[in-house]
């Protein structure tokens, strides 16, 4: 196996033999999880807690099913109710939940950096559901099992990322995968919801949806994070929709068996038509949540090998 992590704190760090080996095991959970019986021990006698200080659906539901059925204990701190609220400071729960020798701690967080910041501070593997406008790579891996299952390879594709590009994690993580594989990666949105320094990013920029889905395989539409803007980005979201929310019109740009993504919650009416997102010759939005509960399983499954293999210092 050629995945030696010891966590899973972003896309920048692994090797494109590293990405294709976890989607590899990924695939094989997809079958399992279509069987009746789902379950697997790759992480029986482990210990998986949850830490959400942001709210989540889908990412926290996909984990704490993921733990299950591979045979994980799996705890769901409440983070709203809990002594952060109190005061105590985030490196301090982080201790106090070592303390208890948790296995995998799942967590996201509302700051870039933080979840990085926690995994110095435990012994256990960390794996990042999202920290800030920083990395999400669970979800850029789901997307790209996504994909890579649509369209039977993931290389030489042209992939467009369209919307909030500034406030995403979920863009960053997927261009930095989608480059380490050698694929091309177009982002469409308005130049105020363009991340400062985009032009090193090796990207092409667009801020027409048509021109930019010209010959696009992947089409994926991002949420606008209203959360993470302090001030006006755009001027309503009926403007935002007619220029920058995909429709059929603008879909018919893009290649006539391009597919379409978006990784949740969506906005039907602001950055997506309803329609296309239920159009399920285009709309691959399902997919990506069954893939995210295989993803993870894979991740956490591969991160649990390494752990038994350094007992030495999981034990410190
Ligand atoms: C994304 C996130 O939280 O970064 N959602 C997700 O994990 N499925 C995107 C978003 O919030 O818009």
């Amino acid at each position: 196996m050629s995945f030696d992590a010891k966590h899973l704190l972003g896309i920048e760090p692994l090797s494109p033999l590293e990405i294709t080996t976890l989607l590899d095991l990924a695939d094989s959970y997809v079958d399992l999880n279509r069987r009746a019986h789902k379950h697997g021990d790759a992480l029986a006698g482990l210990t998986q807690i949850n830490m959400f200080f942001e709210n989540s659906t889908r990412t926290q539901a996909s984990f704490e099913l993921a733990g299950k059925r591979l045979g994980a204990d799996v705890m769901n701190m409440a983070m709203q109710a809990s002594s952060i609220k109190k005061g105590e400071t985030l490196i301090d729960t982080a201790l106090t939940l070592n303390a208890m020798h948790p296995d995998l701690l799942v967590v996201r967080h509302p700051h870039s950096g933080a979840v990085a910041l926690l995994a110095q501070k435990v012994n256990c593997a960390v794996l990042n559901a999202g920290d800030g406008r920083h990395e999400h790579p669970t979800q850029a891996l789901l997307d790209a099992l996504t994909i890579r299952r649509a369209k039977g390879r993931l290389q030489r594709l042209t992939i467009a990322i369209c919307g909030d590009i500034a406030h995403s994690r979920v863009a960053r993580s997927n261009i930095l995968l989608l480059h380490k594989l050698e694929n091309r990666v177009r982002l469409i949105g308005p130049p105020t919801l363009m991340p400062s320094g985009v032009a090193d990013w090796g990207v092409e920029v667009f801020d027409d949806m048509r021109a930019g889905l010209e010959g696009c395989d992947v089409v994926m539409m991002l949420r606008l994070q209203r959360e993470r803007m302090d001030g006006g980005f755009i001027p309503s979201s009926r403007e935002y929709y007619h220029r920058f929310g995909l429709d059929a019109e603008k879909l018919a740009h893009a290649k006539p068996d391009a597919i379409v993504m978006h990784p949740g919650p969506m906005n039907r009416g602001v950055e997506i038509d309803g329609t296309i997102a239920d159009d399920i010759n285009r709309s691959v939005i399902q997919e990506q949540v069954e893939m995210g509960v295989a993803v993870r399983m894979a991740a956490m499954d591969l991160l649990a090998r390494n752990l038994r293999a350094r007992p030495a210092e999981v034990m410190a």
